[in-house]
């Protein structure tokens, strides 16, 4: 069993920190506001005052918080950042979603400290990060993904190794694109048969029966019939990777018309009151069907 260190103990950190306990690692967490990790410690998790005394002891370091920024704050800042206080046989990985131009940027900060690093984000959202049951997308390169597997395997089922650093990120960032808009599209066609004079179940019946129709967009469809829109992939989080892969892409010289679209979606949502729903609430936009 190994030494892990897990930065950041939102909804999805927590989460895997648990599964890393429940696996037999010894954890160490820490989270920028201490509330959180008070159910950290009752779990039997050592919780650290800030990311460099963290990763002290840690064979391997995995930070899961929100966006670019956070992420830099926690590897980065020059008196409490975690990168001061790596070990050398560290592996560190990064989980979160973000985007590829940092993720490289930070590659290359550790390479200049002779660290392994691994871009590891995942798919999968609450329920999955409880059960161990994620699908990691790793970048990096092989020898250290070997190293890591294991450790992958006590949060996830499915573990892929994309490539060289940044190539999980990419793929991920892709992932959530495809996912936010179908989804996005469904909110649409929503109001669009609802306003046709279609029965909205008998409607969302048939669709989903359809090959057309993905297992995670029936999932959803069948939500937004119910009206359950309780957080778990939030449409806040959906604008940043929407966001992140525009940037990624900008940054690459390719167009995402679609997925710019679909932000677009996720912006109104947000300026409408709903960011902290989840994706499923971007229905709530058509109740009505979309009028000029
Ligand atoms: N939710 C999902 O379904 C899902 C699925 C796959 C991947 N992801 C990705 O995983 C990451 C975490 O998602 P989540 O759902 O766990 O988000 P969350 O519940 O909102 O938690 C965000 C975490 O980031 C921390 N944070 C935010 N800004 C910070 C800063 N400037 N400095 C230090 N820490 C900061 C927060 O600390 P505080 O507690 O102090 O605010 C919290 O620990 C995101 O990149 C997200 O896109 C999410």
């Amino acid at each position: 069993m190994a030494k892990v260190t897990v930065l950041g103990m939102g909804a999805m950190g927590s989460r895997m920190a648990i599964s890393l306990l429940k696996a037999g690692h010894e954890v160490t967490v820490w989270n920028r506001s201490r509330g959180k990790t008070k159910l950290m410690a009752k779990v039997g998790a050592s919780v650290a005052e800030t990311p460099r005394i963290a990763v002290e002891q840690a064979e391997f370091v995995i930070s899961m918080v929100r966006d670019d920024q956070a992420s830099k704050q926690i590897w980065l800042d020059p008196e409490q950042g975690a990168i001061a206080g790596l070990q050398p046989n560290v592996v560190a990985i990064e989980s979160s979603t973000l985007t590829l131009a940092w993720t490289k940027e930070l590659g290359d900060q550790l390479k200049k400290h002779n660290i392994a690093f691994l871009d590891a984000p995942v798919a999968g959202t609450r329920p999955q990060a409880e059960a161990a049951q994620l699908i990691y997308f790793v970048g990096g390169d092989a020898e250290t993904f070997v190293k890591a597997k294991p450790i992958f395997q006590s949060m996830g089922k499915t573990i892929n190794h994309v490539g060289l650093v940044g190539s999980g990120m990419t793929i991920k960032l892709a992932v959530n694109s495809l996912f936010a808009l179908q989804i996005a599209a469904f909110g649409e066609l929503f109001g669009f048969m609802g306003e046709c004079g279609l029965d909205k179940n008998k409607a969302v019946e048939l669709l989903t029966s359809t090959p057309v129709c993905s297992p995670a967009a029936k999932v959803a469809a069948t939500a937004m019939l119910s009206n359950q829109f309780s957080p778990l992939f939030p449409i806040d989080l959906v604008e940043k990777d929407m966001s992140y892969a525009i940037k990624t892409a900008q940054a690459n010289n390719v167009k995402l018309p679609l997925v710019e679209a679909t932000q677009n979606v996720c912006t109104e949502a947000i300026r409408q009151g709903y960011g902290g729903d989840n994706i499923t609430g971007l229905v709530q936009l058509y109740n009505q069907g979309l009028k000029d």
